[in-house]
């Protein structure tokens, strides 16, 4: 096929995007969303400072329009994120124990319960796991109300809405051998032996120089689904440019195909200039919504590879 969405899905899988409320007036970026992309990640609209700005004081304008957009247009939707560390209103910033547990727990329900039938897999918890080599959790205002808070926001999820797919996504996790990696699969095969309703794990994959796509990528995908979770590469971008580029993102979308259980690869951002990076063009469209080398080594390795 001619476009990432239709080509992934001839593979059985989806190519997302996420999105920003405030783009979808600009008809270059939303002709490109249109065409190529059939999953939508909304970039900072239903995070939990937009969407509880006060506490229970609930505003779902501008990730309804992202979410009402993407159904119009017949794409899914991945909800990002539930429960964070990060982007959190602040009243919540200053909450701690069992308070702050119930809050965080009736954001969940009430945020899943909005969307319920309506999103494809939710981000429920988002980088709860430590950088370095120490494998353990992130100390956060979450993790000091107990190790089970994890567990908690995904059973809530779960009876808030039985259909979606219950994720846990984190970043610095492709690598196989990096502890963090490593302490994420503890706690996945630990929710799955006792039961915990965890169907997925999001890995967001964000590469440069620092954190390049590893070589046993494939490796670190397979062995997570191995453990009877599906994966998804969830907020792609690669810095750098030209063929380097277009390589790797082949390789990236290459690992996830040869992984049953991917279900398929969201890049984060559409143009170079939507990219959260303050620099650089990791993405797959120019400034002024070219393809680049990396959307033709991404097309051809959807057809082809
Ligand atoms: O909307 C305000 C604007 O009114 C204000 O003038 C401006 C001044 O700084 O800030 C704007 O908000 C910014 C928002 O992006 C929208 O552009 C925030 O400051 C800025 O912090 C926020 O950054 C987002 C970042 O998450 C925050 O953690 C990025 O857009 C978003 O791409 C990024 O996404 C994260 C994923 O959620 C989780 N994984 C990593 C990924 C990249 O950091």
């Amino acid at each position: 096929a001619t476009t990432l969405g239709a080509s992934a899905a001839e593979r059985g899988r989806y190519f997302g995007t996420a999105v920003a409320a405030n783009k979808l007036s600009d008809s270059t970026y939303v002709g490109i969303l249109n065409r190529e992309f059939d999953m939508v990640t909304a970039e900072n609209e239903m995070k939990i400072d937009a969407l509880e700005p006060q506490q229970n004081q609930f505003n779902y304008a501008n990730a309804d329009r992202i979410v009402n957009h993407a159904r119009n247009q017949g794409k899914k939707v991945r909800g990002h994120t539930l429960a964070w560390h990060s982007q959190q209103p602040g009243w919540m910033q200053n909450m701690s124990g069992s308070a702050l547990r119930s809050a965080m727990l009736n954001h969940v329900t009430k945020v899943a319960t909005y969307y319920r039938g309506k999103i494809h897999s939710w981000d429920v918890v988002n980088e709860a796991f430590a950088d370095g080599s120490s494998g353990g959790r992130r100390d956060s205002n979450l993790q000091r109300t107990g190790n089970d808070w994890i567990e908690a926001a995904f059973r809530a999820a779960r009876a808030a809405d039985p259909g979606a797919k219950l994720c846990y996504n984190d970043y610095n996790t492709d690598n196989w051998s990096h502890a963090k990696t490593q302490g994420v699969y503890r706690m996945v095969q630990d929710f799955k032996t006792r039961g915990v309703p965890i169907d997925c794990v999001g890995f967001q994959a964000h590469f440069n120089s620092g954190n390049p796509v590893p070589s046993n990528y494939h490796t670190t995908l397979q062995n997570f689904a191995n453990l009877g979770v599906d994966v998804q590469i969830t907020e792609l971008d690669i810095e750098g440019s030209g063929s380097t580029q277009a390589q790797q993102y082949q390789g990236v979308v290459q690992a996830c195909l040869a992984v049953s259980r991917c279900n398929g690869v969201t890049v984060w951002g559409i143009r170079d200039s939507d990219s959260w990076r303050a620099s650089g063009t990791p993405l797959l469209f120019d400034g002024s919504g070219n393809k680049k080398a990396a959307y033709n080594s991404v097309l051809s390795a959807l057809n082809n590879g």
